[in-house]
């Protein structure tokens, strides 16, 4: 095996893959809530892509990305034994994984995959954790099993009831706090619509809230600033 080559590839919705890369270096650093940045081929961007799983031993990573313009079409096109053109990480701040008690994560479309590597690690901290995946129709749903292995509740929310229950997460979610049940931390992951409305969901719970905002990026290490966000003002 050579480094940074595609060593498994697998579709597991329309457009979304999975790709298993041979890095271990960054398989041997990585924690969660990291990511790499990945170049496909020598014309392409400079691409962010979150670290699903890692594993140290084998020397390999896990990545899922979905096709959404030039950058993702071509590293879609590569296949197992093709190598990355480059491939920089793990970078970015580890998530804090610690025990809160019951914890509530969120996930939707393709960030199905980064709720998956929160509520695993979550999970084995001895957190009780509830997950809620959603996209628009179940051929979007992904880690479903996968999900069912790390959490002690699953629900499933497609918009258009193909799958689980008709709806929004975020609607879920209110439903569960508004006939009492509670918890210590929620997790979200998806587009920022899902993140804010889930924030706006948690705060008269004054549950503890934490949303992954993949904003766009240069250098991907905190120094242009291009990927800073305002909040209130802040
Ligand atoms: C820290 C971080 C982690 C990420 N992890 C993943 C991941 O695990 N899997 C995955 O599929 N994607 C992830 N993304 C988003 C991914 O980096 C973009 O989809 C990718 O850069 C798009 O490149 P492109 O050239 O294919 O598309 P572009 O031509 O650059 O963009 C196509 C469309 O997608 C939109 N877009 C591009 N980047 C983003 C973004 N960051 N957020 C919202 N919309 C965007 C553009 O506005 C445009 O409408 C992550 C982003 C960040 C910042
Ligand atoms: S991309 Fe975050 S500081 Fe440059």
């Amino acid at each position: 095996m050579r480094e940074n080559e595609i060593i498994l590839k697998k579709e597991l919705a329309p457009e979304t893959y999975l790709i298993k890369v041979r890095a271990p270096l960054i398989a041997r650093k990585a924690k969660p809530g990291q990511f790499v940045i990945v170049r496909a081929g020598e014309d392409c961007e400079r691409i962010p892509l979150t670290l699903i799983d890692w594993d140290p031993i084998e020397g390999t990573i896990t990545l899922v990305f979905k096709v959404v313009g030039a950058s993702t079409l071509e590293l879609g096109k590569l296949n197992t034994g093709d190598i990355l053109h480059d491939l920089v990480g793990p970078l970015g701040k580890p998530a804090e994984i610690k025990f809160y008690g019951k914890a509530c994560v969120i996930g939707r479309g393709v960030a199905i995959a980064a709720a998956y590597e929160r509520a695993k690690h979550l999970k084995e901290v001895g957190n009780n954790v509830t997950a809620i995946i959603s996209a628009r129709t179940s051929s979007l749903l992904i880690y479903k099993d996968e999900f069912r292995k790390v959490s002690d509740r699953l629900f499933i929310v497609t918009d258009d009831g193909s799958e689980g229950t008709r709806g929004y997460a975020a609607d879920l979610l209110k439903n569960l706090l508004s006939s009492g049940e509670m918890f210590d931390l929620v997790y979200a992951v998806g587009a920022a619509t899902l993140m804010r409305t889930v924030s706006e969901v948690t705060k008269p719970f004054k549950i503890k809230t934490i949303v992954s905002l993949n904003s766009l990026m240069i250098d991907g290490t905190g120094m242009c600033g291009c990927c800073r966000v305002t909040i209130g003002g802040k």
